[in-house]
């Protein structure tokens, strides 16, 4: 999917924009808060329906106005149009004119990655939101895994709360056990696929840094032996074994990236993911991704940047943000490079 015209109306405090985009790099250069990340910020609402910032959503609209508006003309297989109004409780979303009746229906089309220092950081994340992180990823090549997710869980809340209770959990057992297995089974093989994908987006990238993702359970061999673990007296009373204490660990060198990695490490670590991600979704849907890099000099030497420039220059759709005006990096990226295009923020926004 390519992005070739995003307008919008209303967004932050960016009271209109409009602008056309090439199908390889596009930098938008601006100074501190004059709008960068809202214009990515509101390509990735139009096409999820959410904001990655960690504020309410309601905040995406301009303070002293009643709703936004995004429109962008992309090109899939053929030319499409999605348009969204939003006035802070409900959504209305076009496509090629016509009304949606659900927004599930756009997700089909989301083809889009995004890095950005205003999102959660996975990093810094605890277990139950790097599980989220993953399974979110396993959802866009499997969305099946969606509604195993939610009956595992709902299972999990029945099972707990009649725990506290101290009621029999009998019943739950095996229904539990079924979908618990369920969900070793995918995220095992997704693993498998994700991890050995992540080392050759690795070993493109070249960084000269050894990132690595690990995935533990306590898998059971059989339904039987899972139940007889779930009964098994346990110190609290929650469900102490199942997917939902699945443990995902990150590390730079063999060392946890949390502790011990730089923030430029983390930073780097944070696009081999995305990438990966990139590279996952490209094969799987065979729909190239347009990927949203917000901040993208900040904290890397340019030695990695230029890397990283090297290895999505005309691979992916990709629309950069960045403070830099008359950066040296800038400007030979611009010199050895074609079809990149820049525009200044400062200059094309209307923020009255
Ligand atoms: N709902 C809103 N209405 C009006 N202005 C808003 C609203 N929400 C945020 N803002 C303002 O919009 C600006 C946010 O812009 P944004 O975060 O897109 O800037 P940026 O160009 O990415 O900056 P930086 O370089 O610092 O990342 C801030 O000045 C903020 O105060
Ligand atoms: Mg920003």
């Amino acid at each position: 999917m390519i992005i070739k015209k995003l307008s919008f109306l209303n967004v932050r405090k960016i009271s209109l924009f409009s602008e056309q985009f090439l199908p390889q790099t596009n930098i938008i250069i601006g100074l501190n808060g004059s709008g960068k990340t809202s214009i990515l910020e509101s390509l990735v609402f139009l096409i999820t329906g959410k904001s990655f910032r960690k504020k309410h959503t309601q905040s995406i609209i301009k303070k002293t106005q009643e709703e936004l508006q995004i429109k962008g003309i992309f090109q899939n297989e053929e030319d499409l149009t999605i348009k969204l109004i939003y006035d802070g409780k409900k959504k209305q979303i076009f496509k090629n004119n016509q009304i949606l009746k659900r927004t599930t229906e756009l997700i089909k089309d989301n083809a889009i990655i995004y890095i950005s220092p205003e999102e959660t950081d996975i990093i810094e994340e605890y277990k139950k939101e790097k599980q989220q992180y993953f399974d979110k990823i396993i959802f866009r090549i499997n969305p099946q895994h969606i509604y195993n997710i939610k009956e595992y869980n709902k299972l999990l809340l029945y099972r707990n709360s009649l725990l506290e209770n101290n009621m029999s959990t009998k019943p739950w057992e095996e229904p539990l056990s079924l979908a618990g297995l369920k969900i070793w089974k995918t995220r095992n093989s997704f693993f498998d696929f994700f991890c050995k994908m992540f080392n050759e987006t690795q070993k493109k990238l070249d960084l000269q840094l050894k990132y690595r993702i690990e995935y533990k359970n306590q898998e059971y061999q059989s339904k039987e032996e899972y139940i007889k673990k779930l009964q098994s007296k346990t110190k609290t009373n929650k469900t102490e074994v199942g997917p939902h204490k699945d443990i995902i660990s990150l590390y730079l060198n063999n060392e946890t990236i949390k502790e011990h990695a730089s923030q430029g490490e983390k930073k780097l670590f944070k696009y081999v993911l995305k990438f990966t991600e990139a590279e996952i979704v490209k094969t799987k849907t065979r729909k190239n991704p347009i990927i949203l890099l917000d901040d993208f000099f900040a904290k890397l030497d340019n030695e990695n940047i230029m890397k990283i420039f090297s290895y999505f220059h005309r691979k992916f759709q990709v629309i950069i943000t960045t403070t830099n005006t008359n950066d040296q990096t800038l400007q030979n990226i611009q010199k050895n490079n074609t079809d990149i295009k820049i525009f200044n923020n400062d200059k094309t926004i209307n923020s009255n």
